[in-house]
């Protein structure tokens, strides 16, 4: 075969002879230094979003009857990450033998957050909440989760005046809003419509008297009293109309269901798009059933194997978490897919309206506990926690 020589070819052979010779002076030109094990990159992600912290209860403050506000620091560093106010913690504890969880809404500001000092306001009602409310004290110790959860201002999707309307402890995400615009980290006009039986029941009065005198408009409204300076009744439609335009506003509702139910009548002849009303989730309750059958339920988890009693008119998530079982969860609301498991075998219902399961889910038979509840024997596989 003829070989042609072109000097750009003969330039490449002598560049291809000095590869390994070149490779070789940079190698022992290079540090010895060993590479770090984390990047800074890593570090901030880290800080963002630690998964689960160790935290300790530093201060218990009664705000209203059946009401209290814990404050906790956190042990495993010196700050708890940035949040965007409105969203939520789950904490986690033990009390006997049960390994329980409940997500509670923020109510500190995120910049409280980053000098160690995150606040909660939790009402006396339920298992663990009952006990935090009773027997939780300064010093003790518990797990809780990053915050989480989509309640919270969006620039592109919410107009700038945002209208809040909670119902009795609903009004703790609203606090941390508050707060936050205050701090001038958010950019909305904030007109906050609290309901309450009485005077007595309103919570944090002292802290949203003291924000109104920063922009925050508040309306207190009670049902069962009627005083100057306080609405009236409920907040219907009449009353909102009487301080803000509704059809340019967007909405955030937290409270009991019935409040959702009642403030979706009333706002459903305004036709607003759906992206405008925006609810807080709350836990999964128990189903009202007359004589609850009890099932055995067994769980997988990693190489073990537990079984246990679960009752028709609580969910799966309940029934693990009285028999110890470590299963992963955060809203209890069937929103967050953080307790996605797979179901193995059995019967069973998903509590009406809280299914978020991706069609795959529900074709290739993934279940989220803390909204199912059992209807004959069953076995799952659950997820180590983290
Ligand atoms: S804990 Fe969020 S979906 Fe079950």
């Amino acid at each position: 075969m003829k070989f042609k020589r072109q000097i750009f070819g003969f330039q490449d052979m002598l560049r291809f002879k000095k590869l390994v010779p070149n490779r070789r002076a940079a190698l022992a030109a290079g540090s010895d230094k060993p590479l770090p094990e984390t990047y800074r990159v890593n570090q901030q992600a880290g800080r963002l979003h630690p998964g689960v912290m160790e935290v300790e209860l530093t201060a218990v403050r009664p705000l209203a009857p059946g009401m209290k506000e814990l404050t906790f620091r956190r042990l495993d560093a010196g700050a708890f990450p940035f949040f965007r106010a409105g969203q939520y913690v789950s904490l986690q504890g033990r009390v006997g033998e049960s390994l329980v969880s409940r997500p509670y809404s923020i109510v500190s500001s995120p910049r409280q957050a980053l000098e160690n000092k995150l606040a909660l306001g939790v009402a006396d009602a339920g298992f663990f909440s009952g006990w935090l409310n009773r027997e939780a004290r300064p010093g003790d110790r518990f797990r809780m989760t990053e915050p989480s959860g989509e309640f919270h201002y969006e620039t592109l999707r919410d107009g700038r005046q945002i209208v809040c309307i909670a119902g009795g402890a609903g009004i703790t995400p609203f606090l941390s809003m508050a707060r936050s615009m205050a701090e001038g980290d958010e950019p909305y006009q904030m007109l906050l419509f609290y309901g309450a039986r009485t005077e007595a029941q309103l919570a944090f009065r002292a802290e949203l008297d003291a924000l109104a005198e920063k922009g925050l408009r508040v309306v207190y409204v009670l049902s069962d009293e009627t005083k100057a300076g306080f609405e009236h009744g409920f907040v219907t439609a009449e009353l909102l109309e009487k301080y803000v335009d509704i059809r340019t506003s967007s909405f955030f509702l937290c409270g009991p269901q019935a409040m959702y139910d009642f403030l979706d009548a009333q706002l459903a002849p305004y036709g607003l798009p759906r992206k405008a009303v925006h609810r807080d989730a709350s836990c999964c309750p128990n189903l009202r059933l007359e004589a609850p059958r009890v099932f055995r339920l067994t769980v997988h988890v990693r190489d073990q194997i537990f079984s246990m009693e679960a009752a028709e008119h609580e969910t799966l998530l309940t029934a693990m978490e009285r028999a110890g079982v470590p299963a992963p969860n955060r809203c209890r609301a069937g929103g967050c897919g953080y307790c996605h498991s797979k179901w193995l075998s059995g019967e069973f219902r998903i509590a009406e309206g809280r299914d978020g399961r991706r069609e795959a889910d529900r074709k290739f038979g993934w279940i989220h506990p803390c909204v199912t509840y059992p209807m004959s024997d069953m076995e799952l596989e659950v997820p180590a926690e983290k």
